[in-house]
């Protein structure tokens, strides 16, 4: 069974060598990037957030899946990653490109979106309380690699608990854990008026 190939953006082979050639070794992986494109499509007409943009692996999962009125605004601090990012993706008018730093970028953010993809250190191992509070009811917040990888460095595994932990006692969210690819949790705001 080959469950990925069905939404693979064309524009993955060219980020794959210039990601390579780069050096870049966080790129997310093609399970993360189906599952990232098949959420995508349930929300038409939607407002996107990628924290974390690097080379644009997920960024063009998610555009894979979007509708043409959908919008996608993808942050990260590195104006080096970005560029390739831009290079192959910049043509789409459906995304928005911001080289800021991402706790900055909360702090501007405004109105809500429909699904968050938390890939950069704020918006995930810090500014939760924020990042949240830009989830729409229905909306959907996405975190990855929680299960142990080899790139951790020491400390991880404890920030990534600390992280798990926190994220169980928001009741504001209908939650799974999933054991998918580098490890998913995915979150769903629920209705205010329960
Ligand atoms: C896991 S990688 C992102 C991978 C990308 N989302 C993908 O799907 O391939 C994390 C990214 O976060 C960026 N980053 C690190 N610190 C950041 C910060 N404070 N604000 C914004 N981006 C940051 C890094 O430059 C890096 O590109």
């Amino acid at each position: 069974m080959d469950d990925t190939s069905a939404l693979r953006p064309p524009a993955l082979q060219w980020l794959e060598g210039e990601t390579t050639a780069l050096g870049f070794d966080m790129a997310s992986e093609p399970r993360t990037g189906a599952l990232l494109a098949t959420l995508a499509a349930s929300k038409p007409g939607g407002r996107f957030l990628e924290l974390g943009t690097g080379t644009g692996f997920g960024t063009a999962w998610l555009l894979s899946g979007m509708d043409d009125a959908s919008r996608l605004e993808t942050v990260d601090v590195d104006p080096a990653v970005v560029e390739v990012a831009k290079r192959y993706l910049s043509d789409d008018r459906r995304v928005t490109f911001t080289v800021v730093d991402g706790a900055e970028y909360l702090r501007g953010a405004s109105g809500q979106f429909d699904l968050v993809f938390a890939d950069a250190w704020p918006g995930k191992f810090t500014h939760l309380d924020e990042v949240l509070a830009l989830v729409r009811p229905g909306g959907l917040y996405v975190v990855d690699d929680l299960l142990p990888q080899p790139n951790w460095p020491a400390g991880h595994p404890d920030k990534v608990a600390s992280l798990v932990a926190d994220l169980e006692r928001r009741d504001a969210f209908a939650q799974v854990a999933l054991q998918w690819a580098s490890g998913v949790r995915l979150m769903v705001r629920r209705p205010t008026d329960r």
